[in-house]
């Protein structure tokens, strides 16, 4: 069973509420979603594996350690994930970054799949998916499944708002993804929003309603 990892972090659930606030314009949403994904690469990265190196400092030699492993990768699931993109390459610039094109049908909240470009060598990648909201769990869950089709063995799931409806659909059908997220919210209303979550991300990103 998939691990859940609530990210309780002051700075995190300070500036999540400021994210939710519909009085929030996209320019600051956008800043926030920035810093907090920063702020959450931090945690998701935590268990990254080090490998010594010896550096000669202006003192003298010493052994560091340095991440060794897998290389990473970002994936952002369209539109939403695109602002969690630049904040998680602050900390790691040397990831490479695929992109999958899902949208949610308006009338079945099923996913449709419309685009993916990936680094060429993903399968050998540890990949972090990332995407504001996880609803019904069914656009991450198609993306996740479209990665391990390409031989992708090590996927990391990162949002920053979930309902429990999504958790279930990871947990029972990626039981070896791990989720990353800064607050469980309480249920998806008729529509599948997320209740209270934040409302459309995309829109509230880039200001299309
Ligand atoms: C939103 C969000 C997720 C999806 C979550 O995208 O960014 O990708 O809905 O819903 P689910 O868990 O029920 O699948 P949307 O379909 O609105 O597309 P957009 O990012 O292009 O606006
Ligand atoms: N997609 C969003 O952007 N928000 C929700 O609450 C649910 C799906």
């Amino acid at each position: 069973m998939s691990e859940v990892h609530v990210i309780n972090h002051p700075l995190v659930q300070h500036k999540l509420t400021m994210i939710r606030d519909k009085e929030t314009g996209p320019k600051d949403f956008r800043d926030l979603v920035d810093e907090v994904s920063v702020l959450m690469a931090y945690e998701v990265t935590r268990d990254m594996p080090l490998e010594e190196r010896e550096v000669e400092t202006p003192m003298g030699k010493m052994k560091g350690r340095v991440i060794a492993g897998k290389k990473i990768g970002i994936v952002p699931i369209l539109r939403a994930g695109l602002g969690m993109v630049a904040g998680i390459l602050r900390l790691i610039p040397t990831a490479k970054v695929g992109h999958i094109g899902v949208y949610r049908d308006p009338e079945t909240l099923l996913p449709v799949e419309y685009y993916c470009k990936l680094p060429v060598d993903v399968e050998e990648r540890s990949i972090i998916v990332i995407d504001p909201m996880l609803a019904t769990g069914g656009s991450a869950a198609a993306a996740i499944g479209y990665l391990k089709e390409k031989g992708v063995s090590s996927i990391k799931l990162m949002c920053l708002v979930a309902a429990p409806e999504g958790i279930d659909l990871i947990q029972r059908e990626h039981p070896d993804v791990d989720i990353y997220i800064a607050a469980v919210d309480e249920k998806l209303n008729s529509h599948g929003y997320i209740v209270p979550g934040l409302g459309d991300a995309g829109d509230r990103l880039f200001g299309t309603k």
